[in-house]
This record gives structure tokens, sequence and C-alpha cells, in this order.
């Protein structure tokens, strides 16, 4: 009998994972390598169960011997570690994302005569069809609520994209792709003002209703799970957002932005076109302050938008402010630039990485798009938010098709931009 070591996320345990653990227990005492929340979100979507409640699940089945932490995607720190005689994995690695890793185990075990056993893949489970059946199901406001803590502890940047619908909720929830092995996904949802007025018709000026805005949410919670952060405009008057927050945190909305400005609101992409005007420090610092006391949940997130580099009252304005909200609470600050350069963007993050207390940073990158999430992290931000773009790329397909077919005087010169009738009707299962 030798020392087993077997990598694993256990995140959904299916039989197949008990076969593994099963025949690793057969041949040694079976230590198991736990993946932390980290290390999965390093290549593929956040785990339903957090740590700790996947560590007590192995921890309770007979074939496992002890649980530890693996840190990375990388089995060698632990295996360097441990110096086990065996690892066990399923054969389904030989190809694909972690082919690679598995001939670092193969090399690594080799130093000490470790020897790597593949069980042959369980047929018929798949995790994947597992997700999707979890996904049916749903979930709870609290699971949903909590998520974006959860994500912004494990990612290097949590992505977040707008969705003013059920459909586009449906878009965010369910696209992936793989990029060299690893799965990227959008981690949730910006209930944008602009493109939930937008898509109404109407201006941007909060001239949209929060029991509108509520509704827009409640189509959103129906067919999602993941996390949402609304934009909250300014917030409107403190004694007002406080039942925007019972009413956000009660649907299961992870975090409202409040941006500090006073005023007929206009959008911040207007800048110094538009007269817009900016709340004073102590004011703003109260809503803030309003808005975290009517919580019920340390879960639930108020966030301060800063406005100074839109409304160019410059750089130290804006730390200022950093400094202050913070000290009032924020849960997190976002910084707003129209600007074409992520220069300022840059300065910004730079100065604020000096602060001895500091709150998880958020840009939204829709002027100066040309930076990459990477350089964004990099710099310090936490929370990237694309606020407008489900609702920009749909809007000129549509205009086309409108002019096509009046030009034409029937629809067939549209079809290119058209998805054929069978996939429209197979698009939301259900509907047949
Ligand atoms: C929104 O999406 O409504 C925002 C971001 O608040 S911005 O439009 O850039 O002001
Ligand atoms: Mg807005």
């Amino acid at each position: 009998m030798g020392k087993v070591y077997v990598g694993m996320s256990a995140d959904l345990i299916h039989p197949g994972h008990l076969n593994i653990l099963n025949e690793a227990a057969k041949i040694g005492d079976v230590t198991v390598g736990l993946l932390t929340d980290k290390a999965i979100a390093s290549y593929k979507r956040l785990p339903y169960l957090e740590y700790d409640q996947r560590k007590i699940i192995l921890e309770n089945l007979k074939a496992v011997k002890e649980v530890i932490p693996q840190e990375t995607l990388d089995y060698r720190p632990n295996l360097k570690m441990i110096q086990p005689d065996f690892v066990v994995h399923g054969d389904d690695w030989k190809e694909g994302i972690q082919k690679k890793t598995r001939q670092q185990v193969i090399d690594t075990m080799e130093q000490w005569g470790g020897k790597l056993v593949e069980v042959p893949y369980t047929k018929g489970i798949s995790s994947t069809k597992l997700n999707s059946a979890l996904k049916e199901i749903g979930t709870t406001p609290d699971i949903r609520r909590a998520r974006l803590r959860r994500l912004i502890q494990s990612k290097s940047i949590v992505r977040i994209i707008e969705a003013h619908n059920g459909l586009t909720g449906l878009i965010v929830e369910k696209i992936n792709v793989e990029v060299n092995g690893e799965i990227r996904e959008f981690d949730g949802m910006w209930a944008s003002s602009l493109t939930d007025s937008t898509s109404m018709g109407k201006p941007d000026i909060e001239a949209v209703d929060i029991t509108s805005r509520v509704n827009n949410i409640n189509n959103l919670v129906e067919v999602t799970t993941k996390p949402i952060i609304f934009d909250g405009d300014t917030g409107g008057k403190v004694e007002h957002f406080v039942f925007t927050v019972r009413t956000l945190e009660r649907l299961g909305v992870s975090a409202v932005i409040i941006e500090d400005k006073v005023g007929l609101k206009k959008n911040s992409l207007f800048g110094t076109d538009v007269k817009q005007y900016q709340d004073s420090i102590e004011n703003f610092s109260n809503k803030i302050r309003v808005g975290r006391e009517a919580r019920i949940t340390d879960d639930f997130m108020v966030i301060a938008r800063i406005e100074s580099l839109i409304l160019k009252s410059g750089m130290d304005d804006a730390l200022e402010r950093a400094k202050a909200y913070i000290e009032a609470g924020a849960d997190a600050i976002m910084i707003h630039s129209k600007e074409k350069s992520p220069d300022e963007i840059l300065e910004f993050c730079r100065k604020y990485g000096e602060f001895e207390r500091k709150a998880p940073l958020i840009a939204v990158p829709s002027s100066y798009n040309t930076i990459y999430e990477d350089q964004l992290a990099e710099a310090g931000v936490n929370i990237v938010i694309y606020a407008n773009h489900l609702l920009r790329s749909a809007y000129p397909a549509m205009l086309d098709t409108a002019r096509s077919i009046l030009t034409n005087k029937r629809s067939y010169e549209s079809n290119g931009n058209c998805m054929s009738i069978k996939e429209i009707l197979e698009l939301i299962p259900g509907t047949k």
C-alpha cells in the first residue's frame, strides 16, 4: 500500500468521481488535492459549493484519508511536497485542456519513481449535463446575492456584461468560449440605466422609475442564476434609496452602484457636453452610509461611483472622494472615464493602489476599449463591466432589417441578418 494523490474539484460529485476514488483507495491511502475556488476559477466557472463545503463532502467519503488544498491547476507544488507513489486520474485528460498538466505529472513523479494510474472514464455521466440540469432548477436569492463577493475573492478579474431583458440575460448566462483550454464566460449581469432606458425608448435621466427597473430585474432573475449588479444612478433621495436597497437585496441582486451626482442626471458619456453636477463628499458619503445601514445581509454591496474624471474635477478630487467613500463604508469603488485612452484610469489605479484602506475597484471601459482585461487586472481592477454592448450590437442589425424590408418590399433580402425560424423556435427550451 502506498501514498496516493487525487486532484479534483468535487463540486458536483457523481459516480465517475466515486469510481476514481475507490480505485485509488485499492492501491493506497488517498490524499485528495482539492482545487481551491481560485484554482478552479482560473480555467472555468466558479464552483457552486465553497471550498469548505466541498472539503466536508470529500472527508466523509470512505475512500478518502485526507483532503488538502491544491492552490493551482498545476499539480506539481503538491506532488513535490507529498511525493506520492501514485497519482490516480480519469483517462479523459489525455487530450484537451489537461494534456499538459498530465505530462507534468508524469515527469514530476518520475523524480522519485512515482506512477500515474489512469482509470477509464465513466460513461453516461457528464458534469456539463449535470451543470445544465442545475441551472434549470435555478438558484435562490441568497445564493445568487452572495456569489459576487465569492467571485471577487476568487478571480483575478470579474467579468460583467449588460443585460436588459430575459433574452440578453440568457446570453450572459449561457454563452462561453474555449480559448487555449480555458473556458471563458461572463460572471454576471449589469442592469444598466442606459440600456434599460434605451430599450424602453426613454432617455437615461432617471425617467424610468425604480418600479419599472425592478420589473426588468424580475425578468432577469426568472431565467438566470448569475449575480446582478444594479445601476442605481444617483440613488435618488436618501429617504428613497433605503427602499431601493431593500428591494434589490430581497430579489437577490448582489450590489447597487450609485454615482456621486445630483440634480437631473445625464449619462456620463456626455461628460461636460451637458450640465451635470457632482454631489458634495459629505452628502454622498451619508447616502452610502444610510444605504448600507438599510441592508439586511452583509452580502449585499453598496458601491460608490466617482464621476470626477467625467466631470473634469480632477484626479486629486477623484482620489479624495475614493478615500472618503471607503471611509463611509462603500463596499467597492467604481471609477469612470470617457477618455479614449486608458491613461487617466491607469493613473487613478496606480494612486489607488497606494491607499492604506482599499475596497474592490470597478472599471467600465466603454470609451477606452482598447485595454484588455488582463491589463485592468494588473492595474488592480477587480471587476470589469461591459456596460451597453449587447444592446448596441443588436440595434444596428434591427435597423438594417427594417430598412431592407422597406427598400425591397419583402423580407427575403434581410435573411442574412436574421436567425432562421427553426432557430428562433428552438432558442428557448419549452417553446414547442
Ligand atoms: C450605464 O450603463 O447606464 C452606466 C455606464 O451608467 S455609462 O453609460 O457609461 O454611464
Ligand atoms: Mg447608468
